[in-house]
This record gives structure tokens, C-alpha cells and sequence, in this order.
């Protein structure tokens, strides 16, 4: 979202809070959604990534209220929420909140004091389009808990209590890179991170610096990290890893995985250590001034998620070999995959002509109609109203 986005959402948010509530929101909060340019199952390996943050973010409007319930709606999606907040658990179905009960339920297990809070949210991420989108709403309402409330919390704890949540009411496994990178993305750049130490870094990221555009292209086939898929590739790296005797797949060379590993464990392990070191060449360029040239290494990861780990889907390679063909320096699926979106790097003089390409590659092969469109890096999460 621009400013201006940012100022609309919280405009609309404000108005729906106050039909909610009857009264003005005590403040808003605003969390981006991501684009991860390299680094696709490597956080929950201990690994390295590199996403950026985007400019579509959630907005949320709050107040605090003193009776222990949390009282959600949102501009996107039917349907107020009411729970007590210590009826929170573990395997029950929150529904569409999962992502705000989740990270409220996780702030108080850490043994932070949540009173009440109303929340309106209004997002500009696409749900399901391997986004980010619920870690943007997990990052605005632990901020918005945490500034209400006038507890400052470190952004490795905010990302934490996220990922906590996330896990347990949303029953989804999934890392650390989306709540983290939410927080310490800035515009211009993309994030460093290295799961393990949780140590980041801002690299250079700006394509519009060599005449170049960021596309994302949503697919439409919803992906849901609650689903098997990746509950068992984080399970099969674990097991990996407990082959080769290391602490994760971090530690593994290229050699070990080769002698010590063979079929779908292999091939897991393979994408993980030939991933990891593909995020540092892809820092090591941009850090150099050599943006275009991470664009073989972007259709690298692409061929090793969907040869190697099996995540990708034929809308994705769709939208990958389309964009190539077209002209763009490189693309690859971004997020979890089965399903979700692609990320395409590319002259910004080729952007008509890839999107056309990948919209006639979609039909030809009688896939739904994609949504393309740009995106340019954004300022992390904070208080915005
Ligand atoms: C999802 C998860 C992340 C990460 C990616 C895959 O986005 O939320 O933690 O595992 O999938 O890289």
C-alpha cells in the first residue's frame, strides 16, 4: 500500500469499527505482505532468506476493552468474531481470525497482560496467494495489543508470538521469514535473514534502479500452509537431518546429502542445501550492484522446488516458463507453493508484453485467469493512525 492506501484503509477500517463498536478507534496498525525473492523452505531448516516486503498491507483499527473478549470483523470477509479470549485453544476453528486470536492467544501465553480488544481489519493482501497475508494481520494485532496496552516488545518477540499462534490456532507449522520480515522490511530493500540467529540485514532491492518492475502473478489456486504437503516436507527434513546427524538441514553440505541420503529424502535435502546457497549468491549480487543478474538463479530455485521438493503446480510453472519466455531476467514460484503466486523480475519495457504472455499461456492450457500485477517494495509494519 502507498501512504495513501494506507490512509483510505484505515479510513474504511475506522468507519466499520465505529458501526462495530459505536465509538472511534483507539488507534491503527499496519503490517505488509511479502514477496520472497529467494530462500522457499529454508527458515524451518534454520536457514537463510530473502524476502522483501510489498506495498499491499493490512490495516487494522482497535480499542482495548476491559472484559476479556476479543471482538473481530473484517472489510474482506463475512462475519464478526466474538471469543473470550481464555476460550482460545489449541485445535478449535476460529475461522477466518485464526491469525488475530492466534497471535493474542500467544502474547498472553508468554505471559503478557491482554485485556479485551476490538479489532477491524482491512487488507490489500490476497488470502491464499502465498503472501503473507496472515502474518501481516498476526504482526498489526500483536502491535496494536502491545501499543494499546504500552508494552514494547523487541520485533523478534512480536514475530515469535506470531509464529506461536500461527502454529497452534491456526494449525499452520509454518517459520519465522513472514512475521520477521514484515517487521524489518523498509522500502528499497529486501531482508538477509538467517533463521537461525534470527540476524538480519537490509540488501539493496530496487529494481526500478536498472528500469526494472517486480511482478507478482497470483494464480488463484489457493495454497493453505495447514495442509499436508507441508506438514510433511517440514517432517521429511527433520528426518534428514536425523539421518545425516546434524541439528538441521543448515549444517549439511552438498557431499553429505549425496552419500548420506538417498531417494525422496535426497532430493528434499538436495533443494534445501543448493536453496540456502542460492540466497547468499542472490545477496552477494545485489549487494554488488548486479540486480539483473540474480535472474538465473531465481529460475534455479524455481526448477529445484519443483524437480527437488515438489512444491510447485503446473499454474506456477505456467507462469514461470511464460514469464521467461517473454523476456523477464528470471522467475520462480514465491511462498510455500501448491498453489499461490509467481514473482517475475523483468525490464519494465517487457512488463505488457510478459503479462500478455503468461494471460495467453493460462488460457491456452485452460487454466483460470491469473492476476498480474506489479509490486514495488514497502516499509515494514508499524503504528500508521
Ligand atoms: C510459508 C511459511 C514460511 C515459509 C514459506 C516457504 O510462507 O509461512 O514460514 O516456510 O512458506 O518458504
Amino acid at each position: 500500500m502507498s501512504t495513501a492506501d494506507r490512509a483510505s484503509g484505515a479510513t474504511a477500517a475506522a468507519q466499520a469499527f465505529a458501526r462495530l463498536t459505536g465509538h472511534s478507534p483507539e488507534g491503527f496498525w499496519t503490517s505488509p505482505g511479502r514477496v520472497n525473492l529467494v530462500g522457499e523452505h529454508t527458515d524451518y531448516n534454520a536457514g537463510w532468506v530473502l524476502p522483501a516486503t510489498m506495498n499491499r498491507s493490512a490495516v487494522v483499527a482497535a480499542g482495548l476493552r476491559a472484559d476479556g473478549i476479543v471482538r473481530c470483523a473484517s472489510l474482506q470477509v463475512r462475519g464478526v468474531v466474538e471469543m473470550r479470549l481464555e476460550d482460545v485453544h489449541p485445535g478449535g476453528d476460529p475461522g477466518w481470525a485464526a491469525p488475530v486470536l492466534g497471535a493474542l492467544w500467544a502474547m498472553r501465553r508468554a505471559g503478557m497482560v491482554v485485556p479485551g480488544i476490538d479489532l477491524v481489519v482491512d487488507s490489500a493482501i490476497p488470502i491464499g496467494a502465498g503472501l503473507a497475508s496472515s502474518a501481516a494481520l498476526e504482526v498489526a494485532t500483536v502491535l496494536a495489543a502491545s501499543g494499546l496496552t504500552g508494552v514494547p516488545l523487541a520485533a523478534t518477540d512480536v514475530a515469535r508470538c506470531c509464529q506461536a499462534g500461527e502454529q497452534a490456532i491456526a494449525g499452520a507449522p509454518t517459520g519465522i521469514m513472514d512475521p520477521l520480515v514484515a517487521l524489518a522490511g523498509r522500502r528499497g530493500h529486501a531482508v538477509f535473514l538467517d533463521c537461525r540467529s534470527l540476524e538480519h540485514d537490509l540488501v539493496p532491492f530496487e529494481p526500478e534502479r536498472f528500469d526494472g518492475t517486480l511482478l507478482v502473478i497470483d494464480t488463484t489456486v489457493a495454497h493453505d500452509n495447514r495442509s499436508s504437503g507441508y506438514h510433511a516436507r517440514r517432517e521429511q527434513c527433520a528426518q534428514a537431518a536425523a539421518v545425516l546427524g546434524i541439528p538441521s538441514l543448515r549444517d549439511a553440505a552438498l557431499d553429505d546429502v549425496t552419500t548420506g541420503l538417498s531417494g525422496e529424502l535426497q532430493r528434499r535435502a538436495r533443494h534445501v542445501v543448493t536453496e540456502n546457497d542460492r540466497v547468499l549468491r542472490v545477496t552477494e549480487l545485489l549487494r554488488a550492484g548486479r540486480l539483473p543478474e540474480i535472474g538465473p538463479l531465481l529460475d534455479l530455485s524455481h526448477a529445484s522446488l519443483r524437480d527437488d521438493y515438489e512444491v510447485s503446480c503446473a499454474e506456477l510453472d505456467c507462469a514461470v516458463e511464460a514469464a521467461r519466455g517473454a523476456g523477464a531476467w528470471g522467475a520462480r514460484m514465491t511462498g510455500a507453493g501448491f498453489g499461490g503466486s509467481a514473482i517475475a523480475l523483468l525490464p519494465t519495457a517487457k512488463r505488457d508484453a510478459v503479462a500478455d504472455s503468461v494471460r495467453m499461456a493460462f488460457a491456452e492450457r485452460g487454466h483460470r485467469a491469473p492476476h498480474v500485477f506489479a509490486v514495488t517494495t514497502a516499509d515494514g509494519a508499524g503504528r500508521c493512525g
